[in-house]
């Protein structure tokens, strides 16, 4: 799907671990259709080239049937990285992405993640290894009716220096990614403040493979800017957006805003997949309570039913309270939404 106002531009929903899983990314599909592709949350590669239960869930094929899914791979190891590209291949995916991203101290601190950005060097040898790897693979080389699966990569613009972003671009450009998607934040960023328009503005310009944006588009009119700004962008990925106003990239589209009623029976359906996920309902309201600190803020004098709802302990509180949010909180009008990311 393309944006009827603004052909060529996709619309991806971002990868974000323990919220942007397999029953979420459905029920965006099923509920609220706009995007083009979903991202994964990071699958950890190691070299024990296996999955984790989550992880097997979230590539499950079966879980994401219709649905254009692009897995996403967190590693520094050549060696793993090209075992999960071709786990990936093996169930179909057409696209991994490579995650140069996440800031976690847990990450950063083993030179994965973000933290593969403090050394441009070491990032170009270990792209070198990928794809001399990957070069070798049948599930690679493309061939007719079988188009080879393709990567791309997520980053930031650096780990706590705007410098090293002319250098990134570089090696990006060294290599055949698919897309190159830039947060530009640096790694001491996390995800506060402004993004750093100036130099995603540099990386856009040397980067002559497909470009995504990714960062605080909130609102149409966000949207609308960035790609006057931008034209040549390949995508646009959002994430925190998505979860404040879910009917988002329909709006985009020029769809329908958000109605209380569609986002309530939505609201049931994520309810219901979970509890069909998470066999304790202790592990299904965390990941409920997690969505409703980015939705709560999009409901008018919703204060007491949200302190209700991150409260409940039991199946019964919870429902309970959602139910007090719905029957007496009306949806704000966007513009009257004060809460960003
Ligand atoms: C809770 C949370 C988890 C995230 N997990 C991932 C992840 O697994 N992989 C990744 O590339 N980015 C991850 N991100 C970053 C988002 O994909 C995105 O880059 C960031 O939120 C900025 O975009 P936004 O302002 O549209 O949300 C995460 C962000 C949040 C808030």
């Amino acid at each position: 799907m393309h944006c009827d106002s603004l052909p060529g531009v996709k619309l991806d929903f971002a990868p974000m671990e323990g919220i942007s899983c397999w029953p979420l990314r459905r029920v965006l599909f099923e509920f609220f259709p706009g995007a083009d592709r979903c991202y994964t949350p990071f699958i950890a590669a190691n070299s024990t080239h296996s999955l984790k239960t989550r992880e097997k869930k979230e590539t499950d094929p079966g879980h994401n049937a219709g649905i254009p899914t692009i897995p996403q791979v967190l590693t520094n190891d050549p060696g793993a990285f090209l075992w999960a590209a071709e786990e990936m291949a093996a169930r179909g995916y057409p696209e991994v992405n490579f995650n140069l991203g996440c800031p976690s101290p847990t990450v950063v601190t083993h030179g994965k993640g973000s933290g593969m950005l403090a050394d441009p060097d070491r990032l170009m040898r270990f792209f070198d290894a990928v794809f001399e790897g990957l070069e070798g693979k049948d599930f690679f080389r493309a061939e007719p009716g079988k188009p080879g699966i393709r990567v791309s990569v997520k980053t930031r613009v650096g780990m706590d220096d705007e410098g090293a972003a002319e250098a990134l671009a570089v090696i990006f450009g060294s290599f055949p990614f698919s897309r190159v998607i830039v947060h530009p934040r640096l790694r001491t960023d996390y995800y506060r403040g402004e993004p750093r328009k100036e130099i995603f503005r540099l990386m856009y310009g040397r980067i002559t493979l497909p470009v995504a944006y990714n960062g605080n588009i909130t609102t149409v009119r966000e949207f609308r800017e960035l790609v006057r700004e931008f034209p040549r962008l390949e995508s646009v990925m959002i994430g925190r957006g998505v979860l404040m106003n879910p009917a988002l990239m329909r709006e985009i589209r020029g769809g329908p805003p958000l109605r209380a009623d569609e986002l309530r029976l939505a609201h049931e359906r994520l309810l219901s997949l979970w509890l069909s996920d998470i066999p304790e309902f202790s592990g299904v309201i965390g990941k409920m309570k997690e969505l409703w600190y980015y939705l709560g803020p999009g409901f008018e004098n919703a204060a007491k039913p949200m302190k209700r709802i991150r409260k409940s302990r039991t199946e019964a509180e919870y429902r309970a309270a959602v139910s007090a949010l719905f029957d007496t909180c009306p949806l704000l009008p966007e513009e009257e939404r004060t809460w960003r990311p």
